[in-house]
């Protein structure tokens, strides 16, 4: 295992459509160490996800695992997940236009643009269809904190990146969001603040 380069925005390898991963190839050694590297790059950098193009492979692979985080205790960790070939559908909203009632708002970060928070409207549920690292198939529904992650992971396998669809005001260093976002404005659910408890 190793840990990887993490591709910084600017990098071409982050705005490509990532390609399919042969299932005949998930066994592999190539895509097998992949796979451990990107956990193990993810652990290191104390991501909640991380994508193939970060570390610059351009390939439908994501990995997303958040352990407790004292910050938003009323989040459930999400246990290590691995994602090949992935189709995320949204379950609410129409057209790709979300009322408040559909979405969850939360302050974004990325790896691949350190130091940096923003405010993204995302589907609050949807349903996730992939193949795993043993090459078994996926199908669950997750919402809320979950459904996010995934969207901004699975994203990154089309090239787009959560500044992209982040409101651009919402836009702030880290320091800044620490001292100036208010803690009842970092997330909304439905509409409505989700405070930390
Ligand atoms: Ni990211």
């Amino acid at each position: 295992m190793a840990i990887r380069k993490i591709a910084q925005m600017g990098e071409p390898v982050l705005r490509r459509k990532a390609e399919l991963i042969d299932p005949g190839r998930i066994g592999s050694t190539a895509i097998q160490t992949l796979i451990d590297d990107m956990i193990e790059t993810m652990h290191d950098a104390d991501g909640a996800g991380l994508a193939a193009p970060q570390v610059y492979e351009s390939l439908q692979l994501c990995v997303i695992e958040v352990g407790k985080n004292p910050r938003y205790p009323q989040f459930e960790p999400i246990p290590l997940t691995v994602l090949i070939n992935p189709v995320v559908t949204p379950l609410v909203g129409t057209e790709g236009v979300l009322a408040p009632e559909d979405s969850f708002q939360m302050y974004e970060g990325c790896l691949s643009v350190p130091g940096m928070r923003g405010q993204v409207a995302r589907a609050r549920k949807v349903r996730v269809q992939a193949l795993d690292r043993a090459g078994g198939a996926l199908d669950f529904v997750w919402e809320s904190f979950r459904a996010v992650v995934v969207q901004h992971e699975t994203d990154h396998l089309l090239g787009t990146l959560y500044v992209d669809r982040a409101d651009p005001k919402t836009l702030t260093f880290l320091r800044e969001y620490e001292r100036f976002v208010p803690s009842d404005s970092r997330i909304r659910d439905r509409g409505k603040a989700l405070v930390s408890s």
